[in-house]
């Protein structure tokens, strides 16, 4: 796209925004890798509900996709919201690779051979905390007992600062073909806030072996919203990340939950927020956008011969527990601790702390700790949620004919709340379909938020559940 595309100019005008209207929409809300959202599920579901659904998705005989959880990182990012379990002695790893194994073992005698696995994905915490002859041995052990599909898309979550040519070499010749690697922001000042010292020419040259050695496709994970950043240093971060041209960007909205995370709070005082933290995201979308991204939704960016984008465009796109996937119809099999699992009616997750885990593992081969069996209305607010944060647009009659509903009377309350994102120009609305606008896809969560009932219940909650939208 180039500066005179009408698109790019169209968007820059819709992107300025008033400060009463970040005020209305810069609001607390989920993130939508599931619909409903985790804190909507109970502990009542447990290890016998998930081998049932096993058994469910095995007669349906559906795609696979395999998740793996390594939830350890050598040193603490301040602003880190995910699982992480930090160890720098690494002799934790092999107990923790026993455990996992025996999960692995005991999934996949609910998974017939006849089922290919297309998607299989290793995530963290830091999965190259291992060592290159763990990662071979745990990946050996794995595909012994599931049939991986020729083409099937293997990606892992490596951090520069621990990952080593030795590393890249053992995962492209196991068949790795996804990298996907923290960068945050490269400002001096801004990762000393976050403690996470990561100089340019780490990242570069992880990404020159990685090309070398013929991997497909490379992420980079940004942050804006992080101490002391501010416009001109991240426009900064973003052309040093577009001149190492990777395939595609996450550019994250910094989720700032002190009530769980305490650390954070170390660094509250130096968060630019509001309009200034909006303005730090939207030079960095232009920027991308005009150095020929896509922007796909909800923070990612894309190559436009990418999949993603390429499956954007035909509609096919999906969202899953590791963002957007072009896999859709694939049951998700989580497998670590606090891993989640994803099924066509039901989503359940492991023990989040290794004692229970492990224990669970050792008495049942499995470890759930929470699922969610999802009802009739469910199934129609997904579907309509993720056509939202997918495709930008939801045409009423593919719902109708999906479900036998009459979308306006069904939807007739929601449509009446999307008046007010109308007038503000988030959504055009016709008879139908209801569709974003460029400064709608920005807000997009707020959109999907709408059809979302259990978000009332939740805000009564004591603590926030969720980070601001923006
Ligand atoms: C599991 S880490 C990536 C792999 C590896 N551990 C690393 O840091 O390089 C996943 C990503 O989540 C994002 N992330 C973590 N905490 C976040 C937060 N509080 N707000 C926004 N993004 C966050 C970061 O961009 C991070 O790269
Ligand atoms: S950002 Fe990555 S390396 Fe840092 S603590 Fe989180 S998971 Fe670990």
């Amino acid at each position: 796209m180039s500066v005179s595309d009408p698109s790019l100019s169209q968007m820059r005008e819709e992107l300025r925004v008033s400060e009463e209207f970040l005020a209305r929409y810069n609001r607390p809300g989920p993130r939508y890798t599931s619909y409903p959202t985790a804190p909507v599920w109970n502990d009542a579901f447990g290890v016998d509900d998930l081998e049932k659904i096993h058994a469910e998705a095995d007669a349906a005989q559906t795609p696979v996709s395999l998740y793996m959880h390594i939830p350890f990182c050598e040193s603490l990012c301040l602003f880190c919201a995910c699982n992480v379990i930090i160890q720098k002695d690494k002799k934790v790893a092999p107990p923790y690779l026993d455990v996992l194994k025996k999960e692995i073992d005991r999934v996949s005698l609910g998974v017939s051979r006849s089922r290919p696995v297309v998607q299989f994905h290793w995530g963290g915490g830091t999965p190259t905390y291992l060592t290159p002859e763990q990662i071979e041995g745990l990946f050996a052990f794995t595909r012994e007992r599931f049939t991986f599909a020729q083409e099937a898309e293997l990606g892992i979550e490596v951090d520069p600062r621990v990952t080593s040519r030795a590393h890249l070499e053992v995962l492209r010749k196991l068949g790795f073909n996804r990298l996907s690697m923290g960068v945050q922001d490269f400002h001096p000042e801004v990762q000393k806030a976050i403690h996470r010292i990561q100089p340019y020419e780490l990242t570069r040259d992880l990404i020159a072996n990685a090309r070398e050695l013929g991997f497909d496709s490379i992420n980079v994970d940004l942050i804006y919203g992080l101490p002391h950043q501010d416009v001109v240093r991240f426009a900064n971060t973003v052309d040093q990340i577009i001149s190492l041209h990777p395939d595609r960007i996450a550019l994250f909205s910094y989720a700032h939950v002190p009530w769980l995370k305490k650390q954070q709070g170390s660094f509250a005082a130096f968060l630019p927020e509001g309009m200034q933290k909006f303005e730090i995201f939207r030079t960095g979308l232009l920027q991308f956008v005009e150095a020929g991204y896509r922007y796909i939704g909800m923070d990612h960016f894309a190559k436009p011969g990418d999949e993603l984008a390429v499956s954007q465009e035909k509609r096919t796109l999906h969202r899953n527990f590791q963002g957007y996937t072009t896999k859709a119809g694939a049951d998700l099999y989580g497998m670590g601790v606090t891993a989640i699992s994803g099924f066509r009616n039901a989503y359940a997750q492991n023990h989040r702390d290794l004692p229970n885990w492990q224990n669970s593992i050792h008495d049942r081969g499995l470890a759930t700790m929470r699922g969610y069996h999802l009802s009739a209305d469910d199934h129609i607010r997904r579907a309509v949620i993720s056509r939202i944060l997918c495709h930008t647009v939801v045409p009423k009659k593919e719902i109708n004919a999906e479900f036998g509903i009459d979308f306006d009377t069904y939807f007739a309350p929601e449509l009446e709340r999307l008046d007010i994102p109308r007038t503000d120009g988030l959504i055009l609305l016709s008879r139908d379909e209801i569709r974003a606008t460029w400064l709608g896809r920005i807000f997009i969560r707020n959109l999907a938020m709408v059809f979302d009932p259990y978000l009332e219940k939740q805000h009564l909650a004591e603590k926030p559940l969720f980070s601001k939208t923006l």
